[in-house]
């Protein structure tokens, strides 16, 4: 049992694989608090009231009544509530029906059994009576009737606990929950560092470390999804911690809509680590005896430095989060016509394009952007998802037919969650839309956002999804979503539940995946949001891979799937070889190098075959047979990083190794070249060092410790951007 409860002290104590995590109920009032949160420790001896300092002043109000503020403000609380002195970052804003907004909770009861529950509405890491223990504590605020459980799972075999929150009202009037957030740890000490993922269109995740020091520092999206700009994950980590070395903890939101996460050092050197929906523009009613439900936050744990957190989250969500029959499984090598044609293909264009692709081996055409109504550029026809039978001519079906007897399978894109004004469909219901009265909705691409908390349209954006998808072969979809919510009104709601529109309009965006995904489990679902705005796990939960970012450029792409790859696996990042000079930053890369880096992805193209040089073109097999060799391994296996790009301005390197550690694949690209140099010389990670490792382009044999101490060189990469493969596998103990 990874969870159990100590009656003498009244503590609980999670383990999970290498961690513990301890909550203890203190004083008269049974106050929740944190304990710790790190590496394994024994359960017992254990002075629970000595970690938590009741003992000392300000004591507990039990003792020491007339401070009682002080002890609420420096009480390293399990959930911190608003209005009763906790003057730190809370967790619980409510709002009663008589205008107040104070509300404090202590321990009512607990149950602990084996398995995980599923979150209504919600998408979350999942695991069963073999893995997983689950603790729920029940806490009330007996004056407004309320009730907070804090549920928390464990997974037995890996430093993972998860945490989520249900709130329900027992009173007989309404109440407003005006902030829920899913989790708050109280770290003692505050010399840490914090990493997050920033970013922009086009530079999606790249890694940031500072300091934490005093006050708060926060992370967080307001755009409606989880956004380009930044990524529902902080870690908090020591000093001194490194790739390899040092705690680390890593806190990652299961949710595709608005986020935060506050890290504030506090005035007695603590630091609090809260996530969750972020609280602007976030209102939720809860009538008499109903719950809500906040989103799931994942808790890693490494006592090894970065690279065992990411490794950490790539095996928990390969394993737990992500569903359906692509999971574990070879994804086609896909031929994507966005950068190929843009708007600009018919019938004709798209089968001379399938024809060249199937005689170099590419398995699957993606028709994108511009296949429906009158889309000839992006400012029109987004809802109108008909077929327009000028540019498709002979209809869908029968295109689908002539790909399929090419061999090929066939992908198509949607974009289900926008329309545009110059629409049939805005035009039929222009109150379908976000907007508030008497004031036009801001643009963005020429396009507004549908008003999905209207069931009636969630239906016909169904309904269209559905007619599409069932007319013709279709085994892949491309869901993108190119614009933030702006203009939060809908014409649906009354006006008391305008403040839950960003929060409704995210289940309705889940609810729909959920019936696409069980409708048509043999579609391999790509999510997109103008390249990777939207790459979360709630995203993850539904669709195994996710379209990393529109800027494909190789050496671009190093640090967004460097940043990308810290919490999520490489079998979810969606990566394409494309033409050159990049259509992004004009920049030119040998084919070959935009094939290595495409590898530590899904795979795929974004290219006219008809069209590129014929060197590039005859590589193409010779890279397809590189996916087919290395993908199960690149899928499966545990990744490390060994250098970057941003950080030392000349090369790249990271390596995958197989979970029995007999195969690796160590990836080198050389960005910047220097005059006068010597060779790179590198050190592996994550071998085994009592074997020996054949370099199977060379068949030179290598101790797997002299790989990790000594090192490999690098030689023979002349000019720049120049990469290379080495494969080696173990051939004895
Ligand atoms: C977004 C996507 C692209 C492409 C276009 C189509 O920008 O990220 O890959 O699908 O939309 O309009």
């Amino acid at each position: 049992m990874g969870i159990r409860f100590f009656e003498d002290q009244k503590y609980f104590k999670l383990d999970a694989g290498n961690t513990s995590y301890i909550i203890a109920i203190v004083g008269d009032e049974k106050f929740l608090g944190h304990v710790y949160f790190g590496k394994k420790v024994p359960d017992e001896p254990l002075d629970i009231a000595s970690l938590l300092r009741i003992n000392e002043y300000p004591f507990t109000p039990s003792v020491n009544n007339r401070e009682r503020i002080s002890f609420n403000d420096t009480f390293p609380t399990e959930y911190s509530t608003h209005g009763l002195g906790d003057f730190r970052e809370s967790c619980l804003v409510i709002r009663d029906s008589n205008g107040h907004s104070v509300c404090g909770i202590t321990y009512s009861s607990h149950k602990i059994y084996r398995g995980k529950p599923a979150l209504k509405g919600l998408p979350a890491t999942f695991g069963d009576e073999d893995s997983c223990t689950t603790l729920e504590i029940t806490c009330c605020d007996k004056v407004l009737d309320l009730e907070v459980t804090l549920v928390y799972t464990t997974f037995e075999n890996l430093d993972v606990i998860t945490r989520s929150v249900r709130v329900k009202n027992n009173s007989n009037k309404d109440i407003k929950l005006e902030k829920v957030l899913s989790a708050c740890v109280d770290f003692d000490g505050i010399d840490y560092d914090m990493i997050s993922l920033h970013g922009s269109w086009a530079r999606e995740r790249r890694i940031q470390r500072m300091p934490v020091g005093f006050d708060k520092k926060s992370v967080n999206s307001i755009r409606g999804g989880s956004s380009h700009q930044s990524n529902p994950f902080v870690a908090l980590l020591d000093r001194d911690a490194n790739e390899d070395y040092g705690n680390v903890y890593g806190f990652n939101l299961v949710y595709s809509g608005n986020f935060t996460a506050v890290v504030e050092g506090g005035q007695f050197e603590a630091t609090r680590v809260v996530m969750g929906i972020n609280p602007t523009n976030f209102e939720w009613t809860l009538a008499p005896g109903e719950e809500f439900t906040a989103p799931e936050v994942v808790m890693v744990y490494s006592d090894e430095g970065i690279g065992k957190m990411t490794r950490t989250f790539h095996d928990l969500y390969r394993n737990h989060l992500i569903r359906g029959r692509y999971r574990d499984k070879k994804r086609p090598v896909l031929l994507n016509c966005w950068e190929a044609t843009y708007f600009d293909f018919n019938t004709e264009k798209l089968l001379s394009i399938a024809r060249e692709a199937a005689k170099l081996g590419i398995e699957m055409l993606v028709m994108d952007d511009g296949w429906f109504g009158k889309r000839n550029d992006d400012n029109s026809s987004l809802g109108d998802w008909y077929v327009n039978e000028e540019k498709i001519q002979g209809g869908l079906k029968y295109l689908v037919d002539e790909v399929n007897k090419l061999g090929l399978e066939f992908g198509i894109w949607f974009e289900p969650e926008m329309i545009s004004p110059d629409s049939d469909l805005y035009r039929a219901h222009p109150d379908w839309c976000l907007h508030v009265p008497n004031r036009k909705p801001a643009l963005s691409r020429n396009q507004y956002v549908l008003d999905l908390t209207n069931d009636e349209v969630v239906e016909y954006v169904y309904s269209r999804l559905k007619d599409i998808l069932s007319g013709a072969n279709i085994t892949y979809v491309k869901w993108d979503m190119n614009r933030p919510l702006s203009d939060l009104g809908s014409s649906y709601l009354p006006k008391e539940k305008q403040g839950e529109i960003q929060h409704r309009y995210v289940l309705a965006v889940y609810k729909l995946l959920d019936r696409l995904t069980t409708e048509f489990p043999h579609i391999l679902l790509e999510s997109c949001s103008g390249g990777g705005g939207r790459f979360d796990p709630g995203i993850l939960y539904y669709s195994p891979q996710v379209w990393c970012s529109d800027d494909t450029d190789a050496i671009e792409r190093l640090a967004i799937q460097h940043g990308t790859a810290m919490v999520y696996p490489l079998s979810t990042i969606g990566a394409h070889v494309s033409d050159c000079p990049n259509h992004v930053l004009g920049r030119t890369t040998p084919f070959e190098t935009r094939g290595f880096v495409a590898l530590a992805g899904t795979f795929g193209y974004e290219l006219d075959v008809t069209r590129i040089p014929e060197e590039d073109r005859k590589m193409i097999p010779q890279q397809i047979e590189m996916y087919h060799r290395y993908n199960d391994l690149i899928r499966t296996g545990d990744y490390y990083r060994i250098a970057n790009y941003t950080d030392n301005n000349r090369y790249d390197c990271w390596a995958v190794v197989s979970k029995d550690k007999a195969e690796v694949l160590v990836t080198y690209i050389k960005v910047l070249h220097r005059p006068n140099f010597h060779s790179q010389r590198i050190r592996l990670k994550g071998l085994d060092e009592k074997a020996i490792y054949r370099d199977t382009e060379t068949n030179r044999v290598y101790s797997g410790s002299a790989l990790m101490h000594a090192g490999l060189n690098i030689v023979g990469l002349h000019g720049d951007f120049k990469g290379k493969l080495i494969h080696l596998v173990k051939e004895s103990e």
